[in-house]
C-alpha cells in the first residue's frame, strides 16, 4: 500500500480554520484600550468583572454564581481539591470525560461508573449504585457527551434531579458542547431544573478555541465563594488578559455569528461521519447525536478496539484507545471519532480505512 497521508481519530480538539482569528485581533486591541490596566494586573480571582457580568446575564444568574477559571478542567480540580479526599465516592457516567477520572482519582477518590446508554445514565443501574453508597457528586455531560456523543433524555434529567435531591449529593452538568446543536431540540439543563444542587459547567474552548484557556462555573454562590477561594490561593487571579480580549469579543455580539459558523462547519462532518459508518461499516453500533464533536461505536463482538488500533496505524489512521474513558473496566469494543477537526473526505477515507481494519482484527 502507498504510503497514506495520516487519519487522526485522536484528539476532540476543535478546527483550526474556526479560529476567530481577526474578530479576536481587533477585540485584544480595543480590550487593551479600554481596559488595559486591569487586563494587566491582578484582580479577584473569580475573574474579569465585565466577563463574569456578561456571563451573568447570558446565564440569568447573579454574579455571585459564576466563576471563572483557565479552563473549565481547572473548575473540576478547584472542586476536586475542595470536596475531595480519599475514599470519597463520586458516581460519574461509564464511559466519561477520561481528564476527570484522572483528576478525581489524583485526589484518591472512589469512581463508581454508571453505564451509559444512547439516552444517558441507565436509571436502574443509578439506583442500584444508591442503594450502596451516597456520592459526594454526580459528574455527569448530558449534552454529546464526551466520549460517547450521547444526549440525556428530558425524563433521565428529571430522575437524576430527584435521585438528587432525595439521596442529597450534588450534581456536576460538564456541558461545552451544549451550544453546539446541529438539529433537534434543546432539553434543559440540570441546573435549570435543580440550581440548588447543580454546578453547570462550560467553557469558551469549543467556541472561540482552547487557547483562550476560559471556563466558568455557574452554581449556588456558597459553593462558588468556596471555589473562588481554593482559585485564589491556586493562582492569586485567572488569565486576565484573555478574559478581557474573550469579554470584548461577547460584547461585540460576536458568538452568535460564531456559533453559526461553527454549525455550518461540523453539521456536514458529523452527517458525513454517520453516512461514511452507515456504508463502509453496517454492521457496528453507532450513536447518532444531533450535535457536539463525538459519534462513537460498539464494534462487532470479539472484535477489540486495540486489536484495531493496530491494523490502522499500519493504514495510517490513528485511533485514541477507548478504556481509558471507562472508570471501572470495559469499553474493550468502543471507539470515539471525534469528527470535528477533519473534512468530509479526510473523515470518509478514514471511516474505509476504519472498516479495513476491524475486518483485519476479525
Ligand atoms: C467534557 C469536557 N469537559 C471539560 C473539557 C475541558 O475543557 P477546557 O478546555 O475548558 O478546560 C473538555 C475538553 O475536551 C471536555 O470534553
Amino acid at each position: 500500500m502507498a504510503d497514506p497521508k495520516p487519519i487522526n481519530f485522536t484528539r476532540g480538539v476543535p478546527a483550526t480554520e474556526s479560529f476567530p482569528i481577526a474578530e479576536l485581533s481587533d477585540a485584544a486591541d480595543a480590550a487593551l484600550r479600554e481596559h488595559g490596566p486591569a487586563m494587566l494586573q491582578y484582580g479577584p480571582s473569580p475573574g474579569f468583572l465585565p466577563l463574569r457580568e456578561w456571563l451573568a446575564r447570558s446565564q440569568q444568574v447573579g454574579i455571585d454564581s459564576v466563576l471563572t477559571a483557565n479552563g473549565s478542567l481547572q473548575l473540576i480540580e478547584f472542586l476536586c481539591l475542595d470536596m475531595i479526599g480519599p475514599g470519597d465516592v463520586v458516581f460519574t457516567e461509564s464511559p466519561t470525560y477520561d481528564r476527570t477520572i484522572t483528576l478525581l482519582r489524583r485526589h484518591g477518590a472512589t469512581i463508581v461508573g454508571i453505564p451509559l446508554e444512547a439516552d444517558g445514565p441507565d436509571i436502574p443501574a443509578l439506583e442500584r449504585a444508591l442503594s450502596k453508597h451516597t456520592p459526594k457528586l454526580l459528574y455527569v455531560i448530558p449534552d454529546f457527551q464526551n466520549p460517547a456523543g450521547a444526549t440525556c433524555s428530558r425524563a433521565k434529567r428529571d430522575r437524576i434531579v430527584e435521585l438528587a435531591r432525595a439521596h442529597g449529593f450534588l450534581i456536576v452538568e460538564d456541558a461545552p458542547y451544549r451550544p453546539l446543536r446541529y438539529r433537534g431540540d434543546e432539553e434543559p439543563t440540570l441546573r435549570e431544573l435543580a440550581p440548588e444542587r447543580t454546578l453547570h459547567l462550560s467553557s469558551f474552548t469549543k467556541l472561540i478555541g482552547p487557547g483562550v484557556r476560559t471556563g466558568f462555573v455557574v452554581g449556588p454562590p456558597p459553593i462558588v465563594a468556596r471555589l473562588a477561594k481554593v482559585a485564589e490561593d491556586t493562582y492569586i487571579s485567572p488569565g486576565y488578559f484573555a478574559q478581557g480580549v474573550t469579554y470584548e469579543w461577547c460584547r461585540r455580539g460576536l458568538l452568535p455569528p460564531q456559533l453559526d459558523r461553527l454549525k455550518a462547519l461540523y453539521a456536514p462532518r458529523l452527517d458525513a461521519c454517520l453516512a461514511s459508518i452507515d456504508h463502509h461499516m453496517p454492521d457496528v453500533l453507532a450513536t447518532r447525536p444531533e450535535g457536539g464533536f463525538f459519534v462513537s461505536l460498539t464494534l462487532p463482538k470479539g472484535v477489540e478496539t486495540t486489536a484495531v488500533r493496530r491494523e490502522a496505524a499500519a493504514r495510517g489512521l490513528n485511533l485514541a484507545d477507548g478504556l481509558a474513558f471507562f472508570p471501572g473496566g470495559g469499553g474493550e469494543r468502543f471507539l470515539r471519532l471525534p469528527f470535528c477537526a477533519l473534512t468530509p473526505e479526510q473523515i470518509d477515507e478514514g471511516v474505509v480505512r476504519l472498516a479495513a481494519s476491524v475486518g483485519a482484527a476479525r
